[in-house]
């Protein structure tokens, strides 16, 4: 173990704190992490950890709802401006000003939201339950669900329901096209392809339809590889997923869809950054308790289902 990983095993006993990672972090964050996981699992992980401290490897929204869940908790986010153009790309008034025109409207907000968008929001999701979550909807309501456009598109097609889409996209999944896949299809015929719906292809019907292709959350991408008998994948993700499919799956060969999916504001987050929050409480997370209890109700219902 290298001295700065030393350190924040030593504060983090001192602290009794837990470090939750997010499976896009870097390498190095991935593996000094006490639990890695989906936003969903990394969800429910803050809401029940017995830890006095969380420490978020993630971007800045998923440190935010975990010290939604943990009001009695430290939550420190080491890279506070850590961003994600779909959390960015929602003005809440404009939220309000739709809440206001449709009075028996439903807003379904993705997890990668403000607070304060998450304060205007009926029912959160993530991409491990979204399907879910709008299949339990009442019919006859319109449907507000944002901000990922993609996701939007893509619960639609496997729900049949109608939905009004906000116009976000994740900048890192955008660039993936229908097109890019079917290149794969052809190019890796042995081969799975695992594919996040936050990419632009997800609402595409013959996609979803072509049993050599899985759209799922991280988590549901590695639940997949670990039960397939297939030796090759090409995975449509932030590409440091790879590091935990090997180590996971050593036998077993994983293809980027195209070079660089990276997303940058992930690793903003470092182990120098992680110490310096340890150290000095840097990065803490701390809501208005008006905000925080409003935000919480969507989250809850999510976690309920
Ligand atoms: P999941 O881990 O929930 O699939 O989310 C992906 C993502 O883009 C998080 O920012
Ligand atoms: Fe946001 Fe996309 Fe980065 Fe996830 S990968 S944090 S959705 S910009």
């Amino acid at each position: 173990m290298n001295n700065i990983a030393e350190q924040i095993t030593r504060l983090k006993k001192e602290k009794n704190a837990i470090i939750l990672a997010h499976y896009y972090a870097p390498p190095e964050v991935q593996d000094i992490a006490d639990h890695l996981g989906d936003s969903l699992a990394l969800s429910q992980l803050a809401a029940k950890t017995e830890a006095d401290m969380i420490v978020f490897g993630g971007v800045h929204f998923m440190a935010e709802t975990a010290a939604i869940l943990c009001p009695d908790k430290t939550v420190l986010s080491p890279a506070p401006d850590a961003g994600c153009s779909l959390a960015d790309s929602v003005e809440t008034a404009r939220l309000a000003k739709w809440r206001e025109e449709h009075p028996d409207g439903i807003v379904v907000s993705y997890v990668n939201t403000t607070a304060a968008v998450k304060a205007l929001t009926d029912w959160c999701c993530t991409s491990a339950n979204a399907v879910k979550v709008v299949e339990s909807l009442p019919e006859g309501h319109p449907i507000l669900f944002g901000p990922d456009k993609n996701l939007g598109r893509h619960i639609m097609q496997v729900t049949g329901r109608k939905m009004e889409l906000w116009d976000g996209v994740c900048k890192v999944h955008d660039v993936i096209t229908s097109q890019a896949v079917t290149d794969a299809l052809e190019k890796y015929p042995d081969a799975d392809i695992l594919i996040h719906p936050e990419c632009e292809c997800s609402g595409d019907k013959s996609l979803i339809e072509n049993g050599r292709i899985l759209f799922a959350s991280t988590a549901g991408m590695l639940r997949h590889v670990a039960a397939s008998p297939k030796k090759t994948f090409v995975v449509a993700t932030e590409s440091d997923i790879i590091h935990e499919l090997k180590k996971k799956n050593p036998e077993k060969v994983f293809i980027p869809i195209v070079p660089g999916m990276c997303c940058d504001e992930m690793k903003k987050v470092t182990l120098e950054n992680i110490l310096e929050s340890l150290e000095t409480g840097k990065g803490r997370v701390v809501l208005d308790e008006t905000l925080r209890s409003r935000a919480l109700l969507p989250i809850q219902r999510m976690l309920a289902l």
